[in-house]
This record gives structure tokens, sequence and C-alpha cells, in this order.
């Protein structure tokens, strides 16, 4: 395709005289932001869904196509693929400074080759495969004429009612931020102007997950400590590593809804923090801020939301009609809109979409990137890593290739969708392309085995009619393998449960078939911490498998027949009820702890239930097992600026091969505010070949022991240390140290 296009005369004159001195973008900007109407540079903090699909409540059926041509519209969301993307800007380019839009949307976990969900991911705690993960959802997206992801969505979310937690890397910010920071890193490659460059966002700012009750889009009230503390981490993080945008969140925080909340958007993100991209509202939520009660109409809504940082209105339809009238009437200076056009037009020099805007708009390389066969086989290996081993008594894992006869029983046995989990893409083609469970174990197995099948049930009715022949499918086998859990749709956006118990009847069949005195391994498959107690103590083998995208259940049967050892961590702590909820690792002790699961006398415990979760942040099992030594510390007493150095060697003492994410964490036990009993502050993950040990080392600096004071001021105080290093927040070995200044 012949790419031409009729540069207006000023960029031609730009282009001559500038010859000898190159614009920097901040002056191209400005360039082009001295040519601009009001009415354009409005225009350009407007974002319209496109007509295919949506991800929100659609409020407006105004012509996009025309408004597009009148300049109108700054940037489209939910534009899939380069022949819609071009068509779109074909538009843009008949307006009267050409300015290229710029094309969103949610590449969350991989656009044409799915990955799992960005919670099992984090759960891997491998940072490399993160950001490769993120590299190659980037490389296929923007293929297909995609400028920028609505992601790394890096909201902490120790709540498992949410369903979004999917989304994010867990509860905690130590974590949590260096994933945002491989996800950013990931998605934007060696950065904007390259041809498979993504533009990052990082979302929701702020505190979406700390929702009461779990439940998405309500409030958030919580102290500055704890958002500076918990909350905000993981947006510095993105921030740092270089995200070219932020979005702000649907909640209200403290009284005021994100997106009106200069705190957040002017104080911390654009002050303190210098940020110098651009944010954009979440889907209407400037509009929404009238039913918050903060806005009286979407008049004032657009005055607080462009006044308190908000550069884009996405979908709300505020900004477009009434920003120049606030302008006229005083109560939006010029200077607000001008420094919300000059962050978005930045992006889009950078970007290289003024140079040509059809940059990304290439067939033949979207056709290239469309079943890549490297990107599978990439997916298949993220997915085995997310795996996380919940128990294994008597060693039933790994199963052998010659079994004679598996039963698989259950709703998922023969799913294929549900893999994808929520925020992936329906290709016509998926069934061809996505193995379920019951196909990559025919597959693995060929003919050695004889594969039984019974549903069993469905994931949420309550029928039990199936019950009778899966029992006696059980019965036939020699072992029985039951895949259970969510559909893929049920946890996500707008999927808060109060209920997050294995759904339907589910874990009734997994007692019926437990009753047969088979031996029964159990997959579960979900996008949220699940409560299975009856299954967790009762059954011998348990696997976690969240979902895993379009090679999942590839990865689920290498790891049930050994191809490979499983070293998932949880990144979220399971809760034994909802009643438990908030239940966390990073807690602070009380003046009344409990001294045990079964302390009630007088302790800050529940009287009906154990004191502890069901399974612990950072626990995950694998085929070998690991030994810690003692911890060995290099000093015992430090002053100052030193350093410390702890250590633990640890040897692999199992029979197989395997990876141990080797945590570190750190208590600071008396302070001028409590402190959590202990905070992740290091891990590395390695492979130790069975037999074989290793001394692996953290370097501790006053840096891991700052924490926000009463006065939020960023500091360090002298005291005594806890130093804990082990395989799980539970398992660790433990040693002091005192730190003076
Ligand atoms: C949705 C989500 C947000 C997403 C946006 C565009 O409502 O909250 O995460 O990026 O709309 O799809």
């Amino acid at each position: 395709m012949t790419k031409f296009f009729i540069y207006p005369v000023f960029f031609v004159c730009i282009t001559i005289t500038t010859k000898a001195q190159k614009k920097t973008i901040d002056q191209k900007v400005d360039s082009v932001l001295r040519l601009m109407t009001l009415d354009e540079k409005i225009g350009q903090m407007n974002q319209y869904n496109g007509p295919w699909a949506a991800t929100g409540p659609l409020t407006g059926n105004d012509d996009i196509v025309t408004q597009i041509k009148q300049g109108k519209v700054g940037s489209m969301l939910n534009v899939t693929g380069v022949a819609r993307t071009k068509e779109l800007q074909q538009l843009a380019m008949q307006t009267r400074l050409k300015i290229p839009l710029l094309f969103g949307q949610d590449i969350i976990h991989g656009h044409r080759t799915i990955f799992p969900i960005p919670l099992g991911e984090a759960a891997s705690w491998d940072l490399k495969a993160i950001e490769l993960s993120a590299r190659i959802a980037a490389t296929e997206a923007s293929a297909a004429g995609v400028h920028w992801t609505f992601a790394p969505m890096v909201d902490i979310g120790r709540d498992p009612r949410w369903g979004r937690v999917m989304e994010g890397a867990g509860e905690d910010p130590y974590l949590g931020s260096a994933i945002a920071t491989a996800r950013v890193k990931g998605f934007q490659g060696k950065g904007f102007g390259n041809i498979d460059a993504l533009m990052a966002c990082a979302k929701h700012f702020a505190a979406y997950g700390a929702a009461v009750g779990g439940r998405d889009y309500n409030s958030v009230d919580m102290s500055l400590r704890q958002l500076h503390e918990v909350y905000l981490p993981p947006f510095k993080a993105a921030l740092d590593a270089g995200a070219a945008t932020f979005m702000n969140s649907f909640n209200d925080l403290n009284g005021i809804p994100a997106t009106g909340n200069s705190y957040l958007q002017r104080d911390i993100l654009k002050g303190q923090w210098k940020f110098k991209g651009f944010v954009v509202s979440d889907w209407g939520s400037v509009g929404e801020m009238i039913n918050h009660g903060f806005s009286k109409d979407n008049k004032e809504a657009a005055m607080q939301a462009a006044n308190a940082g908000s550069d884009m209105d996405m979908e709300s339809r505020s900004y477009l009609p009434h920003l120049a009238q606030l302008i006229k009437e005083g109560k939006v200076k010029m200077v607000v809109i001008d420094d919300a056009v000059k962050r978005i037009l930045k992006k889009k020099f950078e970007m290289g979409l003024f140079d040509d805007p059809f940059k990304f708009s290439d067939e033949a390389r979207e056709k290239a990137q469309w079943n890549n066969t490297t990107h599978l086989e990439v997916s298949k290996d993220m997915a085995k890593k997310s795996i996380v081993l919940l128990k294994n008594e008597k060693q039933i894992l790994p199963l052998s290739k010659q079994t004679k006869k598996i039963a698989l029983i259950g709703p998922l046995v023969k799913s294929i969708k549900d893999h994808l989990g929520f925020w992936s893409y329906d290709w016509d083609d998926d069934t061809a392309r996505i193995p379920s469970l019951y196909d990559a174990i025919q597959t693995k197995l060929g003919g050695n085995s004889n594969l039984l099948y019974s549903k069993g049930c469905n994931i949420i009715d309550t029928s039990k009619a199936g019950f009778a022949e899966a029992v006696a499918t059980a019965q036939q086998s020699d072992i029985v393998i039951m895949y259970v859990g969510e559909h893929r749709a049920m946890s996500g956006e707008a999927k808060s449960k109060s209920n997050i118990q294995l759904p339907g009847v589910q874990e009734e069949l997994i007692k019926a078939i437990h009753a047969t005195g088979k031996p029964v391994v159990v997959i579960i498959g979900a996008g949220r911490p699940l409560i299975f107690n009856w299954t967790a103590n009762n059954v011998p083998a348990i696997v976690y498998s969240w979902w895993l995208g379009t090679k999942g259940a590839e990865a689920i049967a290498d790891v049930l027949f050994a191809d490979y050892n499983p070293s998932g961590k949880l990144p979220m702590t399971f809760p034994r009820t909802e009643g438990q909820i908030p239940v966390y690792y990073n807690y602070y002790k009380t003046g009344r702890p409990a001294a045990n699961d079964s302390d009630v006398n007088y302790v800050s415990a529940y009287i009906d239930l154990p004191n502890s979760p069901q399974y612990v942040f950072g626990y995950g099992l694998s085929y070998t097992s690991f030994n810690y030594s003692e911890i060995e510390l290099s000093k015992t007493s430090l002053k100052g600026n030193q350093t410390l150095t702890a250590s633990v060697t640890v040897s692999n003492t199992g029979n197989y091969d395997g990876e141990e994410v080797v945590q570190l964490y750190l208590r600071d036990m008396v302070a001028s505010v409590v402190r959590p009993v202990k905070e992740l502050k290091g891990f590395q993950k390695i492979k130790l070949s069975k037999g074989e040990r290793r001394k692996v080392s953290f370097t501790i600096t006053p840096e891991e022991l700052k924490f926000y004071n009463t006065d939020l001021k960023y500091s360090w105080e002298a005291g005594d240390f806890q130093v804990m290093i082990g395989g799980s927040s539970t398992d660790v070995k433990t040693g002091k140290v005192s730190w003076v200044k």
C-alpha cells in the first residue's frame, strides 16, 4: 500500500525551516497547539468507544464518523484491527490539522495469544516471564493497529469478593510494584516510536481495590497513611518505569471521586511525582460524578474533572459539550486545557503518529503476528509457571503416563473458552486453537490410557442429576482427575460476589467422588481465591490453575504428568470464609494477638473459626522438597546507612528438579506507628536440581526499613527488626538485628 497523505502546509514549513536544528517534541507540540482552535483542543480531550464492542454502559449514539472529521475526537477505544483503525484514521486525516487519533484497548493479558490472567501470572513470581508476556501482547496488539493498552491494572487487591482481583497482582505492595514495573516495560518495550511499542496505562488511580464490601465501584475510605503505604506504591513503580498514561478509578476516595480528586491527580501524580503523561478517565467516570452526588450535572462534572487533572474524557460526553462554555465563564482556565492537550499531543508525537498516522496500519504485519507459534509456546510456559500446587498428600501427583484408566470428571473438563479468563477476545477459530483439558490429556497420553469422562454437574446450577453417572465413571477408574471452579466471566469487572464458595453443587460432587475411595486430584479454575474448605481438608491433591490462556489446558496436563514441576506461590491470601475478609498476611499484631489458631481467650479472633486463613500469601508446593538452613546475618547490630546481608542455604531434598521462590520479609518491632507483623521486601525465584543446594542472599539497607509516619514522612526509625526468609509468608527462618541511626 502506498502510504502518502498531503501534509498541511505548516508541517512542510516546519520540516524545511528547521532542518538545521531538529525541533524537540515539546517544540513541535507547542507549534501545533498554537494553531489549534479551542474546539480542536477540546476534541483532543474526547474519547469514544468504537461501534464494534463496548466495555461499559453505552450512553450516547453520536455520529462518531462526523465528529472525527470535525476534529471533535482525539482517541477511540475498542477499535480492533488494522482495517478498522485505518478506516477511522483516514477520517482524522480529513480534519483541518490532521491530528491523528490514538487507538486504545484493554490488552490485559494478551491479544490474539491469550496469556494467564494477571493474578495467575503474579503467582509465577517470575518477573522476566511477566515482562515477556506483556511484550508479546504489545507485539500482537501494535500489529493490529492498537497504540495504547489500558493496562497494567496495579490495584492492590485484599478482597476476593471483588471480581477484579483477577486483573491485578494480588495483595502485596512490594510484589505489586515489581510486577507493575515488569508489565509497563513489557508493554512499552524499547520505547515509543518503535513499531511494536504499546503505550501503557497504570490503572485505576487510586485505591479501587479497597471498595467497601468488595463490591465493585463502591466507596473507599482510608487514612492517607494506608493509601501511601499500601495502595500507591505500584502506581509510583509504574510511573518510574515510564508508564505513558494513567487511568483514574470509579470509586470515591475519602469522599471525593477519584476522577475529580485533585489530591490524587494534581498534588500527588502531577505534582510530587512529576508525571508527564496524561490521565484518561475510566469509562464514563466523569459523568458518573453526578451519581456520586459530587456534580450537579455534566457541565459541573466536566469542570471538576478537568480542574482535578483528568485530561481525557472516556465515553462520558461531558468535555465536548461543556468545556468551551466553562472557559468562557472562567470556571476552567485555558492553561488547564492547554496542559491536557499538550500531554495528549506529546504522546502522539512520541508514538510517531504525526510522522506517519498509518505507522501501525500494516496488514502484512498484522497477518504475520496472527498465529505466531512462538507466542503460543511462551504463553504455555507462562501458564505452567502460574499454576499453584496447594496440596499433594502421599505424593499422588505427578501421575504416571502409564495410568491405565483415568476418570476426568467435572464441568470444566471439556470447557474451551473458560481457559481465556476475563478481558480476553473471542476469535472465530478459538475452538480449533484452544484445547480442553480432556483434549490436552488425550493428546499427551495418546493410546496409553483409557480416558473416562463425566461432567457430573454444571458450574452454577444445583442439579445433581449427573452425580450417579459420575460416581459410576469414577468407580471404573484407577484415578480421578476433577476439574471444577468458575466460568471465565464470574471474575472480572462488575463481578463482585458475596459468596465465593466453589459455585453450585461442585463441592458435593467432589464429596461423592471422594466417597468412592478412588484417589482424587482436584484442579480448580477461577479468577479469584475461592473457598473450598471441605475439599482442602479431605482431598489429597489440589491444583489451583486460575485461567491460563490459549494453551492453559496443555500447561495443566504438563503439571499433572510431571512434564513440569509446579512452582507457583499465591499472590493473595485464601480465606476460610467470607466472614474472615479482609484477611491478608501483612496485618498489624493488635494489643491482644491470638497465640494460635484456637486461641479465643480475650484475644483478637473469631470464636467460630480458626484465626489463620486457608492458604497464606506466598504459599505453594512443589513435587520436590526444599530445606532452608538457619538464617545467616552479616551483622546483628547496624548503624546508619550500613548494609545488612541476610542469607540462607536452600537445598533440594526431593526427587525432582524444581523452582523455589525464596522470600524475604522484615518486621519493625517497635515504631511511632504500629507496623505489620511482616512485609515482603525481596524475593528470588531459583532453580535447583535434585540434591543441589545454593546460598541465597538478600541485601538490606535502611531503604527497606522505611514507612510513612503519621506526618506522611517516608523514613525509617532506629530499633529492633526481625529478618525472615522462607518459602511462604509463614514458613520462614528468622533472625534479629538492631539498627541505630
Ligand atoms: C472499564 C474498566 C477499565 C477499562 C475501560 C475501557 O470500565 O474499568 O479498566 O480499561 O472501561 O474498557
